[in-house]
């Protein structure tokens, strides 16, 4: 076998260095910079030559910089250690995760510490999401078992005797248990359109009639008006349950929100081999911060007991996803909002 002159000497693994995503950095028992590698620039916004000389330090968060240090410690003892997850600036001043290993290099009387470190930023986050989401889970299932029993307490101290308190109480239960049904109903729901991959069933959908379904099973107000516009025998390629889900899901936020004033459900040709489906009302309209979190899983606005879960827009986003289409949201406090989804067109 042929060797190849790009692996001779230490071409090799300098051109490996400068290519690899990883951070790889060479410092001094001080923690200051003494080599960083290419990929710094990317991944942190500093060229190698800003951070050659600079102390590491100073870019880690201030939280991390006893566990960090103390790595630095065990390393500069047993010659390696791990470099649990820690948080690095970036030039820009947003915070990235890391995680990464040192190794001892002795460089003649000096010990060096050789730093290898990748972005887990995105899987930090997605963990963080997780554990958020299965707490808020927790807390909504709690929450109506502990008004219900707190009704049984009270009706079983004697409140089951008197017709009127038992009759009240008796309503409280049913209301909780109908709150735990419908929570268990919407995250079913999530469950199963975030575990599909793909629609199961893809075929042709037709918009007008689904529309016009959604619009009349909507509970609006009575100074509101509901229509619909939809180009004549419009189709979208996807799943009809899904798409019935998200468009009634986006179509009662707008009846939710909106105490005059009319809904508009249209969808439209684009003439890009997509539809166009707007919801759009004359509602309270949502400033832009909330705008940005609607879609979060148990996101909502206003207090804990109301209707929602604020898993409506997150089973929208999931149902989005499966039927290939993508969702955003125009909204203006006191204006209303306007959500709108574009998904592949099905020719029929
Ligand atoms: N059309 C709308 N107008 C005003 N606010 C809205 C609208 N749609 C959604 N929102 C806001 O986004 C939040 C999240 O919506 P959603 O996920 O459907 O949860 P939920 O309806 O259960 O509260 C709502 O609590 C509400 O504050
Ligand atoms: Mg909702």
């Amino acid at each position: 076998m042929q060797r190849s002159s790009v692996l001779n000497g230490g071409d090799f693994h300098r051109l490996v260095v400068d290519n690899i995503t990883e951070l790889v950095a060479l410092v001094d028992h001080q923690g200051n910079v003494l080599y960083a590698s290419a990929a710094h620039e990317q991944k942190l916004g500093y060229t190698p030559e800003e951070l050659i000389g600079g102390a590491l330090a100073s870019l880690i968060h201030p939280d991390d910089l006893d566990q960090v240090g103390d790595a630095f410690a065990q390393c500069a003892t047993d010659g390696r250690a791990a470099l649990a997850e820690f948080r690095i600036r970036h030039r820009d001043g947003h915070w990235l995760v890391l995680d990464g290993g040192l190794t001892a290099i002795d460089d003649g009387e000096t010990r060096l510490l050789l730093v290898t470190a990748s972005d887990v930023t995105e899987r930090a986050r997605r963990e963080r999401a997780e554990r958020e989401f299965v707490a808020n889970a927790a807390h909504e299932l709690l929450t109506p078992l502990a008004a219900m029993n707190a009704a049984i307490d009270v009706l079983q101290c004697g409140a089951k005797e008197i017709p009127a308190e038992r009759d009240a109480f008796l309503d409280d239960l049913e209301r909780e248990v109908d709150r735990l049904g419908r929570l268990s109903h919407a995250l079913l729901v999530l469950a199963r359109v975030q575990a599909t991959a793909e629609p199961l069933r893809l075929q042709p959908v037709e918009l007008c009639p689904l529309l016009h379904e959604v619009a009349a099973s909507l509970r609006a107000g009575t100074e509101v008006a509901v229509e619909v516009v939809c180009d004549e025998s419009v189709a979208v390629l996807g799943e009809r349950d899904v798409l019935e889900r998200a468009l009634t899901n986006v179509a009662e936020n707008a009846a939710a929100h909106t105490a005059r004033g009319r809904i508009l459900l249209a969808a439209r040709r684009t003439g890009k081999g997509r539809v166009a489906i707007e919801v759009r009302d004359t509602g309270s309209g949502m400033p832009p911060d909330e705008r940005e979190r609607a879609f979060e899983r148990f996101y909502r606005v206003g207090a804990r007991g109301g209707e929602g879960f604020g898993l409506g827009l997150a089973i929208v986003r999931e149902a989005v996803r499966v039927l290939n289409g993508t969702v955003e949201i125009d909204s203006e406090p006191g204006l209303g909002t306007s959500v709108r989804l574009a998904l592949p067109e099905a020719v029929v």
